[in-house]
């Protein structure tokens, strides 16, 4: 018997319960400690002297925010000063660095600046912040490019009325977030089918953990989303679906994260469920301080017990909308194929 194996065989049971809870909460405080860690260090904190990945990041935030308001049926004139200067300043990093043009991630970023320009000729507009903030190459590069990344493409409602027999593929390649809808209420009865259908995404251990409140009340929606901040300069959405998971679905302490990834992948399988019922969606993020978390919960009667994973805008496609093209990365950005792995160890 090893030593830990006669403590147990002698302890009395409560003091080997108290001995395991606080080897739990012992575990529980370290895995915390290794989030908070992780995320701390690698997360984008400087644009100066960040990493690549760092970079494509950041290029990648300020094109969308830029194709986002480009999605807007009525165009703001000169919007995105912010985005601009920011996106204008990762990209003098990221050639400062020395990497090319030919990466997708800044091409999208040359994409959007381009697009930013046609849309403003389009309404015979000079599109003045651009020269004020870019310099001649970039914005030379920018014009001249052909890559339609970056931008709006238009969807049309009607493309959506056969959705309920499009195949897999289709219906998911199909699919964009859709932030401006068809005027008009929309019933509990038409958002039903969809939640019935994502019940079959899968979860940890089979725990059905995901909640979703339905909120169709408009000076509530306004409200929420305020708090929420990302769907500003759009119109109120006829719905607002909140996913939740429910904390006590959950064991362990190293089960931390499983909330939000039992969540996310819910939300995924509600979108299409969405999109298979011929709804418009865009989910829209739940990242805010805990006080913001307790205030939406409050508002809309979600218990404490419950995490906010994601907000989703709902409502019927209308006649046509802009939505942003939001590119996406080569397949072999996102893969590592097996042999990945040997060249890494031969190397190390
Ligand atoms: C978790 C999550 C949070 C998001 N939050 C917002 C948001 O706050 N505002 C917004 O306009 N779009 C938001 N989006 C939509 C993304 O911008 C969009 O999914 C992305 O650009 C890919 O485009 P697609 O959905 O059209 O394929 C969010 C998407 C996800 C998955």
């Amino acid at each position: 018997m090893n030593i830990r194996e006669q403590v147990v065989a002698v302890a009395p049971e409560w003091a080997l319960k108290r001995a395991r809870s606080v080897f739990k909460a012992l575990v529980g405080r370290r895995v915390q400690r290794y989030d908070a860690t992780l995320f701390r260090r690698y997360r984008l904190r400087r644009v100066t002297g960040a990493n690549l990945s760092q970079l494509e990041g950041k290029l990648t935030f300020h094109a969308h925010a830029i194709e986002k308001g480009l999605s807007h049926s009525v165009l703001r004139p000169h919007f995105g000063r912010t985005a601009l200067t920011q996106l204008a300043f990762a990209m003098e990093e990221y050639s400062r660095q020395g990497y090319g043009r030919e990466r997708r991630t800044y091409k999208n970023a040359l994409s959007a600046i381009g697009a930013y320009a046609q849309a403003h000729r389009e309404l015979g507009l000079e599109p003045s912040l651009l020269s004020e903030i870019f310099d001649e190459v970039t914005l030379a590069y920018a014009e001249s490019s052909s890559d339609d990344l970056a931008g709006v493409t238009v969807l049309e409602g009607s493309s959506k009325k056969d959705n309920g027999v499009k195949n897999f593929k289709a219906l998911f390649e199909g699919r964009y977030s859709v932030r401006e809808f068809a005027d008009g209420p929309l019933s509990v009865e038409r958002i039903l089918p969809a939640l019935n259908l994502s019940r079959k995404a899968p979860s940890v251990c089979n725990r059905q953990a995901s909640r979703v409140k339905i909120v169709t009340d408009a000076v509530l929606i306004d409200k929420v989303l305020k708090i929420q901040g990302g769907m500003t300069g759009y119109a109120t959405p006829p719905a607002l679906l909140v996913v939740t998971t429910d904390l006590a679905a959950f064991l362990e302490p190293t089960e931390r994260n499983q909330p939000f990834i039992d969540g996310g992948i819910y939300t995924m399988a509600l979108l299409l469920a969405l999109e298979h019922e011929e709804l418009a969606a865009c989910p829209l993020n739940a990242m805010m301080t805990g006080r913001n978390e307790d205030r939406v919960k409050s508002l809309l009667g979600i218990p404490v017990s419950e995490r906010l994973i994601v907000f989703l805008a709902v409502g019927e496609f209308p006649r046509s909308v802009k939505v942003p093209m939001s590119f996406r990365l080569p397949v072999d950005d996102v893969v590592r194929l097996p042999v990945d792995d040997v060249v890494s160890h031969i190397s190390e």
